[in-house]
């Protein structure tokens, strides 16, 4: 038996199912530009009949990452997998995942389907998409909780008809690692055909176990773990890429499995992904959370300090997560911001690199010292986003305890530039219902999110916002940072703006999204 497990990476896919969660077709290629960086074997790139938005993406992705396999997902009709296919042609290595669900629950309620019109859907299913490429994966939805007996019997046929990865997940996250492990091995000892197609597990979070079932998995048989960076996904989510990873690495004697995940990379497609999903990581998250390498008691900390390992079974830089000391400044050259941004991971071009310096100055002449996270915060809010099709030229606030806040706001556009001012329950209000009126985009703010990228008084503020145009079902993310904080705020809001504007260039516009999960 090999001793690799492939990581089937369902960020973009499954991951972007998140509640709230709107990526588009350049926040996708960014992740995925990051995900081939990192090492994954198969990239899900979308769900190209979903929408047009999520079928351009993947056509993106397909025709300019290479190197890496590039699924598409489609249900086992032949429309989806069409579909699925115009967009994936591209790719250097492309797979079809189709699937359709095999539990009675969902035979019953969703599907109102016999078992036997199940079956003969997914040989289908799979038959059409190997007229289209070699490398077709099935999923049997729901596969956790369908009888045993007729999921083996759909994996031999699909097998039979072609299928080269047969996909198993924990669709409702109920499974136990025990069960799951064991459920495993059952359908490994009673499929026949089981080693003509790579086994693979897809466990959701409902309980937290979506990890621990997966490497279950991977001790009776599992061959690919499906999992998503920072654990994002439908519901409570997938499991957690950077910790089915680790746990792998960290606890090779044990499972004695290994992954083609570049490690240092882990930390910083974490980072792009909370950046660009708007999905905050929960401090005490595994691996990547803010205090994952925090020690604060002072036992902990005498004892790390006297030697590592007392407390440490992994170190920061393992997932590329260094305390760099070479501090960046005001006398900093473009140079050395160059060098520091390919350090940091970013493959930006001159155009990109000479935007960021001239922010990177902007910051340095306020704050004395820039580290690394204010660099990929400019980076990532004020570099790699949506052309500023508004740009803010202007701002002034009146506001005090006892007078109706006022904004001040001047944007430009090309060559024009539009003045307004308007009154609001708060500065924020008050510049929000300015820029309202200039584009004449009226939204409902859904959120509205202040953190400080580092410590001390002068540092970055990063503002997220997030709004609801009201010509729209779709959501649309807005980031800014700044030194002053209603700057930043201004800034946030102008980025949502501008990919309103951006996705209605597009042509984006959302059909009905059929969900995948349940
Ligand atoms: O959770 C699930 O069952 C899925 C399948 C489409 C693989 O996401
Ligand atoms: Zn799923």
């Amino acid at each position: 038996m090999s001793d690799r497990v492939r990581i089937f990476d369902t960020t973009l896919r499954d991951g972007e199912q998140s509640p709230g969660v709107n990526l588009n077709a350049k926040d996708k290629f960014e992740i995925a530009k990051q995900l081939q960086k990192l090492g994954v074997d198969i990239i899900e790139a979308g769900f190209p009949i979903a929408s047009v938005g999520d079928f351009e993406g993947v056509k993106n992705i397909a025709k300019n990452v290479r190197g890496v396999t590039i699924a598409g997902l489609a249900r086992t009709s032949f429309a989806d997998i069409d579909r699925a296919w115009e967009a994936l042609k591209y790719a250097d290595q492309a797979r079809i995942h189709t699937f359709i669900a095999t539990s009675d629950i969902h035979l019953k309620h969703k599907l109102r389907m016999t078992r036997e019109a199940v079956l003969e859907s997914a040989v289908a299913g799979v038959k059409r998409a190997k007229q289209y490429t070699s490398d077709v994966e099935f999923s049997a939805e729901d596969a956790f909780r369908s009888d045993l007996g007729f999921l083996c019997q759909v994996i031999e046929a699909v097998i039979s008809a072609g299928a080269t990865t047969v996909n198993i997940p924990d669709t409702v996250g109920y499974a136990t690692p025990t069960e799951f492990g064991e459920f495993i091995g059952e359908i490994k000892n009673r499929v026949p055909n089981i080693d003509k197609a790579f086994i693979s597990v897809h466990c959701h979070n409902d309980l937290g176990m979506a990890v621990a079932n997966s490497l279950a998995a991977v001790c009776t048989g599992a061959q690919q773990v499906e999992c998503a960076v920072n654990g994002i996904g439908e519901r409570a989510g997938n499991a957690s890429l950077e910790e089915v990873v680790m746990a792998l690495y960290t606890r090779y004697p044990f499972y004695q499995k290994k992954t083609n995940i570049k490690k240092d990379e882990l930390y910083r497609t974490s980072r792009l992904v909370s950046n660009l999903t708007g999905m905050k990581v929960q401090p005490n998250k595994a691996i990547v959370g803010k205090n994952a390498f925090a020690h604060e008691s002072g036992i902990h900390q005498d004892g790390v300090l006297k030697e590592r390992s007392t407390y440490e079974i992994m170190n920061p830089e393992m997932i590329g997560l260094n305390i760099n000391n070479i501090v960046l400044g005001k006398h900093s050259g473009r140079h050395a911001i160059k060098d520091r941004l390919v350090e940091l991971g970013y493959n930006l071009s001159d155009e990109e690199v000479d935007k960021a310096f001239v922010k990177f100055k902007a910051l340095a002449d306020k704050k004395k010292e820039v580290k690394d996270e204010d660099l990929s915060a400019i980076v990532e809010n004020e570099v790699l986003t949506v052309p500023e099709t508004y740009k803010l030229d202007y701002l002034h606030i009146s506001s005090g305890t006892s007078m109706i806040p006022t904004a001040t706001v001047r944007l430009t556009s090309g060559e024009e530039s539009f003045e307004e001012a308007a009154c609001g329950d708060g500065p924020v209000d008050a510049i929000y219902k300015v820029i309202e009126k200039i584009t004449g985009i009226t939204c409902t703010l859904q959120l509205y999110n202040l953190h400080a990228v580092t410590e001390g008084k002068d540092a970055l503020g990063e503002v997220t916002v997030k709004i609801q145009p009201d010509s729209s079902r779709k959501t649309f993310l807005g980031r800014g940072v700044s030194t002053d904080v209603i700057e930043a705020s201004a800034k946030a809001y102008l980025n949502a703006v501008n990919k309103i504007v951006f996705s209605q260039a597009e042509n984006e516009e959302n059909v009905d999204r059929p969900k995948a999960g349940i």
